[in-house]
């Protein structure tokens, strides 16, 4: 099966443009049908996802109240994730290009939030040197309707108002700044599948 390897310039002009105007960007339809398939299709049969983890190192551990999403990292070791992770690097060459900011690698894994799992209000940037810039997360639950729960809400820099609520769509790509947007998954009534990633600089 073939997919599209690479984001067109359009894309990437459009992305870069809204993250520097508003420091985020709700897409639809960018990988193609294909890929999202092949993505689905992977998670969706994938054993073995660990509990997820919060903090790294010594302070890494599983807190339940915070959340209870099962991840699972992409190793590039199968066609769709080397399609997903190589789409990702023709989007960190085109945000530098665009807009300098210095991206130097990619670290993605995939999501299964069962029936009742949540994460609640956080930020994405750790402690430490290669901090994470840019937050990607890309959904992957078949069929979600109205009532399905599960939605991300984005939050202003404050953390006090809700600027988005994005419903967790087969094929929607949200892409914002890690350090100014807390956010928050909201308790999933179906398995809800999506892919969450960051860029670190050096
Ligand atoms: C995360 C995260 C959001 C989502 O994994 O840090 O915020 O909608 N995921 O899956
Ligand atoms: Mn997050």
């Amino acid at each position: 099966m073939s997919f599209m390897h690479e984001i067109t310039k359009t894309l990437s002009v459009k992305i870069a443009d809204k993250l520097a105007t508003d420091g985020y960007i709700i897409i639809n339809e960018i990988l193609g049908v294909n890929l999202e398939k092949a993505l689905y299709s992977r998670i969706s049969h994938l054993e073995n996802l660990s509990e997820g983890k919060i903090g790294r190192g010594m302070n890494r551990q599983k807190i339940e109240k915070i959340r209870s999403d099962k991840t699972l990292w992409l190793e590039g070791n199968e066609e769709s994730e080397k399609e997903y992770l190589a789409w990702m690097e023709s989007l960190q060459v085109s945000m530098n290009q665009e807009l300098y900011m210095g991206l130097a690698e990619y670290e993605a894994h995939f999501s299964h939030y069962e029936k009742g799992a949540f994460y609640q209000k956080h930020v994405d940037v750790l402690k430490g040197s290669n901090k994470r810039l840019l937050t990607t997360v890309f959904y992957l639950t078949a069929d979600w309707k109205e009532g399905d729960g599960g939605e991300l809400l984005i939050y202003d820099e404050e953390g006090i108002n809700v600027i988005k609520k994005v419903p967790p769509r087969m094929g929607t790509m949200v892409i914002f700044l890690s350090d100014k947007f807390p956010h928050e998954v909201l308790a999933s009534k179906i398995d809800r599948y999506s892919i969450a990633g960051w860029f670190k600089g050096s």
